[in-house]
């Protein structure tokens, strides 16, 4: 058994510390849908309950449709689960674009989940700012605070963005640099639009976070993010749990770059 406490021969290869390669996007699901039913069950059996976050784009819709088929959504203590999200967009819930609109009908519609238990970003509200505080309070209502003042999920799970955002913390957004606030409401110049999203401290203190990085169009990113230096940093690479784990499943396309590197023979005089 490994870190993932996987059965070692289902287990994708780990390429680096905490970076686990699948071969394509179903094994990358099947293989992170395994690990949800687990630490469910871990965060349950010591806490009561487990509060995870979702993320949102296009990577985990097929982690959700799987966590959704009969083999797995009965190995899920669903009752006990709590949904939020790490991020959304300034729109209604049955927007085309809405992370939670996605997550419904992947997910939600198709698992015994108490409406009660599932907590979503209300960014399509006219005073977004206010609905941000109302998260914010969603937030102080169920989880577990850090010793710094922070809401503890045990599981957040992120996507990349080709340019280095995650949730929705974007290259050059002020909101990278938030100490204090849990929740922001960031306008993305380049979308011409404000998302909401967890901030970076909250993000810092869960047990654990997992990047879903799928796709040969995040080759290079996910090389940036894992093996160079960015000045600044970019938000993928300041994610770094304070007293947790990172984690990075992701698919052979997406490692692509990863794996040529390493594959290459080291030139003389430089081991
Ligand atoms: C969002 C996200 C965002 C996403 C990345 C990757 O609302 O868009 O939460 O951070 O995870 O943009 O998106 P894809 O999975 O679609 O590439």
């Amino acid at each position: 058994m490994d870190g993932t406490g996987a059965n070692p021969e289902m287990l994708p290869r780990e390429i680096l510390p905490g970076v686990f390669v699948c071969s394509d996007t179903p094994e990358l699901a099947r293989f992170t849908a395994r690990r949800f039913v687990d630490w469910a069950w871990q965060s349950i059996a010591k806490d009561g309950n487990f509060y995870a976050a979702l993320s949102g784009g296009s990577t985990p819709r097929e982690l959700y449709r799987v966590l959704a088929t009969p083999e797995f959504r009965a190995q899920v203590d669903w009752p006990r689960v709590h949904l939020f999200w790490g991020d959304e967009r300034a729109v209604p819930p049955d927007s085309p674009e809405s992370n939670y609109g996605m997550a419904r009908r992947e997910l939600l519609l198709r698992v015994p989940i108490p409406g009660a238990n599932v907590h979503r970003m209300e960014a399509e509200d006219p005073n977004i700012g206010r609905a941000a505080h109302n998260y914010e309070a969603v937030l102080r209502k169920f989880l577990p605070i850090d010793d710094r003042g922070f809401p503890r999920f045990h599981l957040i799970f992120l996507g990349l963005g080709i340019e280095g955002h995650t949730a929705s913390l974007f290259p050059g957004s002020k909101i990278v640099r938030e100490t204090s606030r849990w929740v922001s409401t960031p306008l993305v110049p380049k979308l011409g639009a404000r998302r909401m999203t967890l901030t970076l401290p909250v993000l810092e203190s869960a047990h654990r976070i997992v990047f879903l990085v799928a796709g040969a169009e995040k080759a290079s990113i996910l090389h940036t993010v894992l093996c160079e230096h960015s000045d600044p940093p970019l938000p993928a690479q300041m994610v770094k749990p304070r007293d947790g784990e990172r984690l990075f499943f992701v698919d052979q396309a997406a490692a692509a770059k990863i794996m040529a590197a390493q594959s290459q023979p080291i030139p003389k005089g430089e081991s």
